[in-house]
């Protein structure tokens, strides 16, 4: 590699966010693909993100996945933020309980003493389910609190890890996989070039929503998931990534 440990940490964060326009980079040491010591340290520079971009009213949107769930297990409990509201990015009923965004808004709002509203759809659905579902006045109503968050807080996952996870059907597999899905963020894969080639049949936030929130803070880390962090920032909508050592290290191998 271009880059070894020979260079700082700050070289690295510098480096990714001059690259990619950033607002802000933050690479903690080591590889969360293998040590939860690093995964819990991402977590916890993560939460301290948020919490320095929280304001008082600010709804925030936040996907699901291990990562962020350490985002939230790790978010400091200290001032008391009662007006803002946390909310899944989309429907995910269908990932394991503690991974769900569902669960992750509410251990969010517990630990900064806010609230939150819980998205009770499956994560991805047929044509007639979506529409039907979509016709339900609770569920639009929170979908426009959802889609006005200020704040998006997301995982970006390797796309055919993602694929396998979300149960995705092998011909769909196959097809983006043939489209050159690296990636997978919130419901949407993207190419190297940070394209989409697909995006799931969801509730919740959609990509023009993204182009306009505020403040799009990205969590990820782990050696596997450097192309993937790669391919997400050149679709050029994140202003933040918190990520580690091992992904940052790919990261800057690649530009
Ligand atoms: O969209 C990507 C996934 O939410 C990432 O999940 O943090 O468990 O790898 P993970």
């Amino acid at each position: 590699p271009l880059y070894n440990s020979m260079f700082g940490l700050s070289e690295l964060e510098e480096r990714i966010k001059s690259y990619f326009g950033l607002s802000q980079v933050i690479v903690v040491p080591g590889d969360s693909e293998n040590s939860m010591q690093a995964k819990r340290e991402l977590g916890k520079a993560a939460g301290q993100v948020l919490r320095e971009a929280l304001k008082p009213t600010d709804v925030v949107a936040v996907t699901g996945g291990t990562t962020i769930a350490q985002v939230a297990n790790q978010l400091a409990t200290s001032t008391a933020l009662k007006s803002v509201r946390f909310v899944p990015a989309r429907g995910g009923l269908g990932e394991s309980h503690d991974y769900q965004a569902n669960t992750i808004a509410s251990t969010m709002a517990k630990r900064t003493g806010g609230q939150y509203r819980l998205l009770h759809v499956p994560d991805h659905l047929g044509e007639e389910a979506f529409a039907s579902l979509m016709q339900e006045p609770n569920i639009q109503e929170l979908v426009e609190v959802i889609r006005s968050a200020r704040i998006v807080v997301h995982g970006i996952g390797d796309a055919m890890v993602m694929a396998r996870r979300r149960k995705l059907e092998q011909a769909m597999v196959d097809e983006i996989a043939e489209e050159g899905a690296l990636a997978e963020a919130f419901g949407y894969y993207f190419d190297r070039s940070g394209a989409v080639v697909h995006k799931m049949q969801t509730i919740g936030l959609r990509l023009d929503d993204i182009v306009k929130t505020e403040v799009v803070i990205a969590v990820a880390g782990g050696k596997d998931k450097g192309e993937a962090i790669a391919a997400v920032m050149r679709f050029g909508h994140n202003d933040v990534l918190v990520t580690d050592e091992a992904a940052a290290l790919e990261i800057a191998d690649l530009i």
